[in-house]
């Protein structure tokens, strides 16, 4: 593939998986990206002018999107409104980008006969009981909880439609949450790192009892990478690297890193609909398709993502006042 269109790669993890294939591809990028308040020019900078191009747009305006489409190899689209929390507060924008902007771009693809792999989410499949031996695989049905995930899901189900009515050329792959470098600090990981390197305490909601199985960004892309070359058209695939961690298990870690005591931290305002816990099962993935993480210790993995945020105050402190007062103005 020698040109890849990754729509919403200024932000988390599309700007990471940008990183990804200029390290391990030849292929010239381009990120279609509309520059929301998540996105984060700073984390393409210091990448090749000549391999990697940044247009500004909506992945929902087919007028854009149609010729920028044409003439690609394949489109990895991460765009998305991605923050549980502010699907609470608003979810329109989540409609729109998520599910509209998901419609828009298969229009395109399917005209100009172009591959797709979409992105999305562990949380299509809704949560699990703390002591269910089973964890989420490509067969489970889906339950959304939320209007992020909801519209995920959503999005998801138009992909198989495309493939299956039009004959579209798609993969889908289901992951589980991210941590990494240029994670937006309205994020679990990043929010409690930045309030203790500013002499805050973390923010657990609730007991901190819910569970994440956490990966990191890197690992995330390699495998969608795997997909995109390797993966069957029309196949589903879950991507996660066993890391599953409750709330209050991250926040200890954290603590311990900056060694503040294991107790220095404040229960704030639950989330409405908390999910419980998410889990993966990449079996499929590792089996079929030969993939395996690189990160495989959290405790590693969190210790680079804390001396990251260390070295890059510059990036989120100007930003992190306002994020802290409209979590307050919640309880949260
Ligand atoms: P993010 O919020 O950090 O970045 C989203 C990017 O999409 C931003 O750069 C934003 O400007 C762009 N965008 C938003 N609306 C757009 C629009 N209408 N047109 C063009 N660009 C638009 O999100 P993220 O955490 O990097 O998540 C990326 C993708 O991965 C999403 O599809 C999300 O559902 C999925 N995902 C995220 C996680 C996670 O843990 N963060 C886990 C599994 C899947
Ligand atoms: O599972 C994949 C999903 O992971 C992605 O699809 C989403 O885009 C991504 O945002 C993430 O969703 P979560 O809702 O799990 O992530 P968040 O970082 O918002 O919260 C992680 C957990 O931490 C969750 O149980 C809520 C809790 N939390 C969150 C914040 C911001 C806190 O306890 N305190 C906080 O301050």
């Amino acid at each position: 593939m020698d040109r890849i269109l990754v729509t919403g790669g200024a932000g988390f993890i599309g700007s990471n998986f940008v990183h990804h294939l200029v390290e391990h591809t030849d292929a010239r990028i381009t990120v279609l990206d509309k520059l929301t308040y998540a996105a984060t020019r700073e984390s393409l900078a210091a990448l090749p002018t000549d391999r990697v191009e940044l247009v500004v747009g909506d992945i929902a305006d087919a007028a854009a999107v149609e010729p920028l489409v044409a003439g690609q190899d394949a489109v990895v689209h991460f765009a998305a409104e991605s923050h549980n929390d502010n699907s609470l507060s608003d979810p329109a924008p989540f409609v729109q980008t998520n599910v509209v902007g998901t419609f828009t771009l298969l229009e395109a693809v399917r005209k100009a006969g172009v591959r797709f792999h979409h992105i999305s989410t562990d949380e299509v499949y809704g949560d699990l009981e703390l002591d269910d031996p089973e964890r989420f695989t490509e067969a489970t049905p889906y339950n959304p909880s939320s209007p992020y995930s909801s519209t995920k899901a959503g999005s998801d189900l138009l992909v198989r439609a495309w493939v299956r009515s039009f004959g579209v050329q798609a993969t889908i792959s289901n992951c589980s949450n991210n941590y990494g470098p240029w994670q937006h600090i309205e994020k679990f990981i990043p929010r409690q790192i930045t309030n203790v390197i500013d002499g805050g305490r973390p923010k657990l909601y609730g007991a901190g009892q819910n569970v994440r199985d956490w990966i990191h960004a890197e690992d995330h892309s390699s495998a969608v990478l795997k997909i995109l070359t390797d993966g069957r058209i029309g196949e589903t695939y879950l991507i996660g690297a066993d890391g599953e961690k409750n709330n209050l298990e991250v926040v200890q870690m954290i603590l311990a890193h900056f060694g503040r005591p294991e107790d220095d931290f404040d229960h704030v305002t639950d989330r409405a609909g908390h999910d419980l816990r998410y889990a993966i099962d990449s079996t499929k993935l590792r089996t079929e398709l030969g993939w395996r993480p690189t990160f495989a210790n959290f405790e590693k993995g969190l210790a680079d993502t804390i001396e990251w945020y260390v070295e890059h105050a510059d990036w989120w402190r100007p930003h992190k006042q306002a994020i802290e007062a409209s979590y307050a103005a919640k309880g949260q």
